[in-house]
């Protein structure tokens, strides 16, 4: 997730906006110069107009969430991989000697401007971009070249080029809409009327004719997957469940304006062999963003401390909360429904929400087990450390669901996944009009924006890294015995059945449910081994390479 106070960050004492501004007029006039070209080029590719696919790799050890894709940029082409993120609307890639390879992970390949016959240097030095991730940065040069990706070649592509990146693992391409652009948000948040945000990738997509419109849908698969794909154009029929159902997107509450993948939440619940439990919170409905470049799943600080006692998970000072990767067998979804109570609910298996945690102290690396050989992850949820951070719906959520990003009618579609799938059977996407909607189950709209969003209650705590594993001392005392509060229900679903909810259909009343969930021991998790493990570093360290990847 991209985030647009950044200077304050930087500790720059002001923006120049006029570099804005010029940087805005020389896109345009590369546009206008370029208009007819683009025009006999849009005849030449309206056979093209139709959607493509293009794989996604995932880098599990990173969290379990680095999908990434193979992109090929100037001439001739230098091959990069970078991570795609629907959180921010940018593309850039690491320029030489950029990143700091003793200190991040600097992956995904090197783009040398000077070795490109094609490439328009745009703007030296002026782009700059911030994410979420704590201490992240990236400054270099705003270029324009040609970009491919799949089967296509996009031309004359806006894009940044780092001469220096922070706390960043890879390159990014950020497929959100225009208006998150760096540059612009950040213009606009100074007061700044006189701009325009550059044409990015899917607005350049549409006007050279390769797609019918600004869309297209992901699909992550399985945590064990180490691929999914992402259809440019359309949506993909054999990869879910059922039909989409259509949210639709939100815009930010302060200017009226659409800048990002903003869903209404109705509610969260937890299905398991005794049945549904919507859990009870003031903090719902509310507005979360689907975001492709975050890791885990971000909901509110007390729906979080329900769920972390209900699962036994253990507050590691490293890495929050950590489980059994097996969980010790408990199995059953945590139940996202969106919209009103008769919305769409997405089902993640609990299995999904267990993101291994991975040793690369050895030559390769190697799962973290505890005591006695039982890998040991993390709980893939988190709540916002800050009250004003969104709350994000990243892979730990997204690998669940299928989800349809449609720019132009914004509109979302989304409908539980299959895994595993590999058949495919592709639609497009050709309505270009707001208001047009995609093609679904459109009952479930909830149009009134939430506009009160309410954040996570309480922020979530703070450990100094390295800090002593305080928090294992109290392992297992009271873990994985936790009640959930909540209301005994069924989903009403329109896009999927929950397993195991139909059986509580009558208990509408106000119960709480207790679920012995038999915890790991202390005496599993408390041994020597783990122990030096936290009093070396060594956790630290995969901390400084994992963590940084968290939320891009
Ligand atoms: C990316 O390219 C590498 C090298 O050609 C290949 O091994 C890998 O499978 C590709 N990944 C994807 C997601 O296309
Ligand atoms: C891309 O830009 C270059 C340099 O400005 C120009 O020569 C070329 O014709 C452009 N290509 C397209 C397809 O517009
Ligand atoms: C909202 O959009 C309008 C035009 O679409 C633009 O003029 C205005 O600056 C935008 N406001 C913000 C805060 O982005
Ligand atoms: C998907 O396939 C992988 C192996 O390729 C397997 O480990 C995983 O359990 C499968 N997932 C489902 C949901 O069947
Ligand atoms: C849950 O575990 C506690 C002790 O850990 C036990 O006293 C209680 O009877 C168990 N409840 C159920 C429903 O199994």
């Amino acid at each position: 997730m991209h985030v647009s106070v950044f200077w304050t960050w930087l500790g720059l004492a002001r923006l120049c906006l006029a570099e804005h501004g010029t940087l805005s007029l020389r896109t345009y006039r590369n546009h206008e110069k370029h208009a007819q070209a683009l025009r006999k080029r849009d005849m030449e590719h309206l056979a093209k107009r139709s959607p493509f696919t293009v794989d996604l790799g995932n880098i599990d050890y990173l969290s379990g969430g680095f999908y990434y894709v193979n992109a090929s940029v100037g001439t001739p082409p230098q091959e990069v991989q970078l991570d795609i993120d629907t959180g921010s609307s940018d593309i850039w890639m690491f320029g030489v000697n950029s990143c700091d390879q003793s200190k991040f992970l600097c992956a995904g390949g090197v783009f040398d401007e000077s070795a490109s016959t094609s490439i328009t240097i745009l703007s030296k030095g002026t782009f700059k971009i911030q994410y979420f991730t704590q201490g992240s940065g990236v400054t270099g040069d705003y270029i324009s070249d040609d970009f491919a990706i799949g089967s296509q070649t996009i031309n004359n592509l806006t894009m940044g080029v780092a001469s220096k990146a922070v706390s960043v693992n890879t390159g990014i391409m950020g497929i959100g809409f225009d208006t998150n652009e760096a540059a612009y948000a950040e213009a606009i948040a100074h007061g700044e009327t006189n701009v325009q945000p550059y044409a990015n990738l899917l607005d350049v997509m549409k006007s050279q004719g390769l797609v019918g419109s600004r869309s297209y849908s992901l699909y992550l698969d399985d945590l064990e997957a180490a691929t999914g794909s992402i259809v440019f154009g359309g949506y993909d029929k054999a990869k879910f469940q059922g039909d989409l159902s259509i949210l639709d997107i939100q815009p930010n509450a302060q200017t009226g304006n659409y800048s990002d993948f903003s869903v209404i939440l109705g509610s969260v619940g937890v299905t398991d062999s005794s049945g549904s439990t919507v859990l009870t919170t003031p903090n719902m409905p509310n507005i979360v963003i689907l975001d492709s470049g975050t890791a885990f799943t971000i909901i509110p600080q007390d729906l979080l401390n329900e769920i972390v006692s209900y699962f036994g998970a253990v507050n590691d000072p490293t890495y929050s909360y950590i489980v059994r990767c097996d969980l010790n067998g408990m199995a059953g979804t945590l139940d996202y429904q969106f919209a009103g109570p008769t919305g769409p609910v997405i089902s993640v298996p609990f299995s999904e929400l267990a993101v291994p945690l991975i040793d690369f102290q050895g030559a390769n690396p190697v799962p973290i087990t505890d005591n006695e050989g039982h890998p040991i992850c993390r709980l893939g949820l988190s709540a916002p450390s800050t009250p004003d951070e969104p709350l994000l719906f990243g892979d730990t959520f997204l690998r669940s669901a299928y989800v349809v990003y449609d720019l132009d009618s914004l509109q979302i579609g989304i409908a539980q996944t299959l895994f595993n799938v590999t058949d495919s059977n592709i639609q497009a996407i050709t309505a270009s009009a707001i208001g047009q909607s995609l093609p679904g189950n459109v009952a479930s709209v909830l149009s009134t924006p939430v506009l009160t969003a309410t954040p996570g209650l309480n922020a979530a705590p703070t450990f100094a890294s390295g800090a002593a594993a305080t928090s294992l001392e109290t392992f297992g005392t009271g873990k994985g015995d936790a009640a959930l509060v909540g209301v005994k229900t069924t989903y009403t679903n329109l896009a999927t059945d929950i397993p195991g909810a139909t059986a509580t259909a009558q208990g509408a009343g106000s119960t709480g449910k207790k679920k012995n969930a038999s915890g790991p021991s202390g005496k599993e998790f408390a041994g020597g081994w783990w122990r030096a493990l936290l009093v070396q570093g060594v956790m630290v360290t995969i901390a400084s390479l994992v963590g940084a990847g968290l939320i891009i």
